[in-house]
């Protein structure tokens, strides 16, 4: 428990009002310090910059991820709620793909995409990916500039899920830095602080990437392979199927999903082990130390910091807060992972703790369906490093991109 001040956060103890500027760099850099002051002081508070009321102790947020009285789809039909009275013509080709993303609906719409899409995911069976991605780790690794520094991010932890994630759905290998740009523009509407240019940006992003993929698509119809992309084609529920619409915005879901969180996940990773000192191995001695050590990773340095829900009801939710129908709330995923209620010594980095668990997924009907591959990924990715570069170290101090929620970092230079 701190009960330090923080000279970057005021709060108003009768209203729970925090103000606390989301980049302000010394809170990007480490949230942490002030998610242990909020969990001392008030962990439930209205933020002021994001004008909505947040949550961020474990079991909180563990709860109303699950609370069917709210949910990610905006009520009046609009796929989010940024810039609800604001015209949003210039960014049809972004929302057509948010419409028919079951990340942005509610049951039924919900159960029906996410039963189809999770069909054709799971029955893939993730754990026969692990040869191919222990090859490609290693191929990656022997790439890697001998004596001298580089930055492991594109060099190993970005290559490693988005070639997986291409290979699964049957979309060219060669693709992947054309993926990568459109996926990166298209995250951008997420951050704070966007400009007329990023959603100009993204716009164009989403037509380009729809395009292809509809063409795509229309290929694989006329010669199915043994890939996602044709799975998806004939997933089948109770006769339904998915529609064009439908199979574009659940691919494009899936590429950007299955590698943005997973590049930064391994990223903060590799700096939480690095930072323990001493022989990087002993975390990956066997299966189940290497299992524990990603669970501890996913908990103690989260890449995803925060998910908004709609209330779809005048409702009173934990602490006392009492929300309107049509208001969002916060989720804090990265401060209820460090919740000193949920965790003993909740700062540590302790793999195998006896009160191991994360939010880092999410819970509920939203719950993470790339999981077990993003889990297979960071085991595979993470063991396969430390042990053929066991001396690997920083070769300069790492800094986290200038988006908090995204918590991700910007380079990570390394020698190996
Ligand atoms: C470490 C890596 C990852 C993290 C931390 C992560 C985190 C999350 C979280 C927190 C959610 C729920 C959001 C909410 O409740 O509002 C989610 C949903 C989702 N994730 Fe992941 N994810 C990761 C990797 C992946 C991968 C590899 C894939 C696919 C290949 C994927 C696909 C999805 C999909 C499709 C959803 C939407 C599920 C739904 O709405 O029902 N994710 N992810």
């Amino acid at each position: 428990m701190t009960s330090k001040t923080l000279d970057y956060l005021s709060f108003d103890r009768a209203s729970r009002r925090v103000s606390l500027d989301p980049r302000e760099p010394r809170f990007v850099q480490n949230p942490y310090e002030a998610y242990a002051w909020l969990h001392a002081h008030s962990p439930a508070f209205f933020w002021e910059q994001f004008g909505m009321w947040c949550f961020g102790g474990y079991d909180d947020v563990n709860r109303l991820l699950r609370d069917r009285g709210l949910g990610r789809q905006s009520p009046v039909g609009i796929p989010d709620s940024r810039g609800l009275d604001q015209d949003r013509s210039h960014l049809a080709a972004f929302d057509a793909v948010e419409a028919h993303s079951m990340l942005e609906l509610e049951p039924p719409a919900h159960t029906r995409l996410r039963t189809l899409v999770n069909r054709a995911f799971v029955s893939r069976q993730i754990e026969r990916l692990r040869p191919r991605i222990e090859a490609l780790a290693n191929e990656l690794i022997d790439r890697f500039p001998a004596n001298a520094p580089f930055d492991l991010l594109p060099a190993y932890a970005a290559p490693l899920p988005i070639t997986i994630i291409a290979e699964m759905l049957g979309v060219p290998v060669e693709m992947g830095p054309q993926l990568l740009d459109w996926s990166h523009r298209m995250v951008a509407m997420y951050m704070h602080g966007r400009t007329r240019e990023t959603e100009d940006d993204a716009n164009r992003a989403a037509g380009e990437f729809s395009d292809f993929l509809r063409g795509y698509a229309a290929e694989r119809r006329r010669k199915p392979g043994d890939d996602l992309l044709s799975l998806l084609l004939s997933a089948q529920e109770d006769g339904q199927k998915l529609n064009e619409d439908e199979l574009v915005s659940s691919t494009i879901l899936l590429l950007n999903a299955g590698h943005e969180a997973t590049v930064h996940q391994a990223g903060n990773a590799v700096r939480t082990i690095l930072a323990q000192g001493g022989d990087p191995r002993r975390f990956f001695a066997t299966p189940g130390a290497t299992a524990a050590a990603v669970e501890e990773c996913l908990r103690y340095d989260a890449p995803l910091h925060l998910f908004t829900r709609y209330v779809y009801a005048d409702t009173e939710l934990p602490r006392g807060v009492t929300v309107k129908a049509g208001q969002q709330i916060s989720l804090l995923l990265g401060m209820a992972n460090r919740d000193p209620a949920a965790f003993a010594d909740a700062s540590d980095f302790v793999p195998g703790r006896a009160d191991q668990k994360t939010v880092s997924f999410g819970a509920g009907i939203h719950f993470c369906i790339g999981a077990p591959l993003a889990r297979l990924e960071l085991q595979v990715s993470l063991k396969t490093l430390f042990d053929r570069l066991p001396e690997i170290r920083l070769a300069d101090e790492p800094a986290f991109r200038n988006t908090w929620h995204f918590h991700g970092l910007e380079t990570l230079s390394v020698i190996g």
